[in-house]
């Protein structure tokens, strides 16, 4: 099933680290989260381990609810954060996360292609149709899932013609002939759609010779479609090995529908990985990170989720497939309320269990709690499977552990002919096709 030889390794920017408990660890650096030196700081070290980008998710609505107790979704605007990591960075690419459901494409289109120019290739675009935030666009209600895929293909293929329409060898710069551009090359896109109309052309000249790499999140049908049809790789959420070979092998057989190559589409999936010296160590810094999580906010999600209120089962009661009612008509994600339910059918948890499953507490992403040994292991055995292509890191509970993923983990990899040992190129597309 196409086992990939080397992995493509990215590492998230959102401090996932210092989620829950974490950040009022001493060490947490808390203060510096809002300032551009702090992911710096781990952008360096990614660099130095080789990895082929970084990359910061986004939203565009504050939680309020959740403020008491951590950031509630607070944070920098991603692509001018990583155009300051750009001018401090020589390498690795910068995985930036813009939605489709509330910008104009034009914008989009310049400022991807503008921090491209000011990190010399090295931009990527995450591709998100969003969860939440309508209401800051006037938007009283969030566009169901179907419109909002419907509207990010029509957007992505606006944003990749404005691209084309000022491209790279246009630009002249002839000072004996007084010729700046050759300007027949220059052309507008005139789109006309269900969703948009842009006149074009870009203002702005593509850079170089390499396109900007797409990524794209969200697993539903409609999800799995879209990206293999036009990304390079996936964002995603795979809690078990079964779940990750499932989707790399259905996101590779709709690839080859669109006309595409089978390994032009990458699964990599968010690992979330808790690293100590010792299992026991890890199993405690996990509990204690999430030791104040309220109850009530994941009641409230497996509610929204599946429709189950479990507020006044018994913690020891198992619940069972015939206990989950219809899927429910409004979901933030099909994509989570489909792995929850996956869980429940499979594994029949009780109430108990559930509640600490990363399907409920970690966005259902991957999860490796224990030694960096179990680490590198569990890596190996996901890719030697053809279950994955690479992975995002989204390391949790400490500074500590996330440093582990970095200066031991990744390196790990690279000893073992998993990973890459030096960047042969210096562009993202590069790192992504190496
Ligand atoms: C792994 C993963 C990461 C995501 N990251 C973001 C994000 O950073 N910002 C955002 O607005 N939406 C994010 N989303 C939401 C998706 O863009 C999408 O709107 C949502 O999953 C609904 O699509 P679906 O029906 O295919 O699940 C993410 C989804 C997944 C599965």
């Amino acid at each position: 099933m196409g086992v990939r030889e080397k992995l493509h390794i990215g590492m998230s920017l959102a401090p996932t680290w210092l989620g829950g408990d974490a950040w009022r660890r001493p060490d947490s650096e808390i203060e510096q989260v809002y300032s551009s030196g702090f992911a710096l700081d781990i952008a360096k070290r990614s660099e130095a381990a080789k990895l082929d980008f970084v990359f910061r998710p986004d939203s565009l609505f504050l939680n309020v609810g959740a403020l008491e107790s951590g950031p509630g979704f607070g944070s920098l605007d991603p692509t001018i954060l990583l155009a300051a990591i750009a001018r401090e960075t020589s390498h690795i690419g910068l995985l930036t996360t813009v939605s489709t459901t509330f910008f104009p494409p034009y914008v989009v289109a310049r400022q991807l292609q503008s921090l491209n120019w000011i990190s010399g290739g090295r931009a990527g675009w995450n591709i998100v149709t969003a969860l939440d935030g309508n209401e800051n666009f006037g938007l009283s209600e969030m566009p169901s899932a179907k419109e909002r895929y419907e509207r990010a293909a029509e957007f992505t293929e606006i944003v990749r013609r404005l691209w084309d329409s000022y491209p790279a060898e246009a630009l002249e710069l002839d000072r004996a002939s007084g010729r700046y551009t050759n300007a027949s090359m220059v052309r507008p896109i005139d789109h006309e759609g269900r969703h948009l109309k842009v006149k074009g052309p870009l203002n702005l000249p593509a850079y170089g010779e390499d396109r900007i790499p797409l990524v794209q999140a969200g697993a539903s049908p409609e999800g799995r479609d879209f990206a293999a049809s036009v990304a390079d790789a996936i964002f995603a959420s795979t809690p078990d090995r079964e779940a990750a070979a499932e989707l790399r092998q259905d996101l590779r057989r709709r690839a080859e529908g669109h006309g595409r190559r089978a390994e032009d589409i990458r699964l990599m999936p968010g690992l979330s990985l808790y690293l100590a010296e010792s299992r026991e160590e890890a199993v405690e810094l996990f509990n204690a990170t999430h030791a104040r999580m309220d109850v009530a906010r994941k009641f409230a999600s497996i509610l929204e989720m599946t429709g189950l209120d479990l507020r006044d089962w018994p913690q020891q009661q198992r619940i069972t497939t015939s206990d989950l009612p219809p899927v429910p008509e409004k979901l933030r994600s099909r994509t989570h309320a489909e792995l929850l339910r996956r869980l429940i059918r499979r594994d029949e948890p009780t109430v108990a269990d559930l509640l600490t499953r990363p399907e409920v507490i970690g966005s259902a992403h991957w999860q490796i709690v224990g030694t960096v040994d179990d680490a590198v292991a569990e890596i190996m055995d996901w890719q030697s499977a053809g279950a994955i292509d690479g992975f995002i890191a989204v390391p949790g509970g400490s500074v500590a552990s996330m440093r582990l993923v970095l200066d031991e983990v990744v390196p790990r990899l690279a000893e073992a002919g998993r990973f890459r040992t030096d960047y042969s190129g210096r562009t993202f597309l590069g790192h992504l096709q190496a």
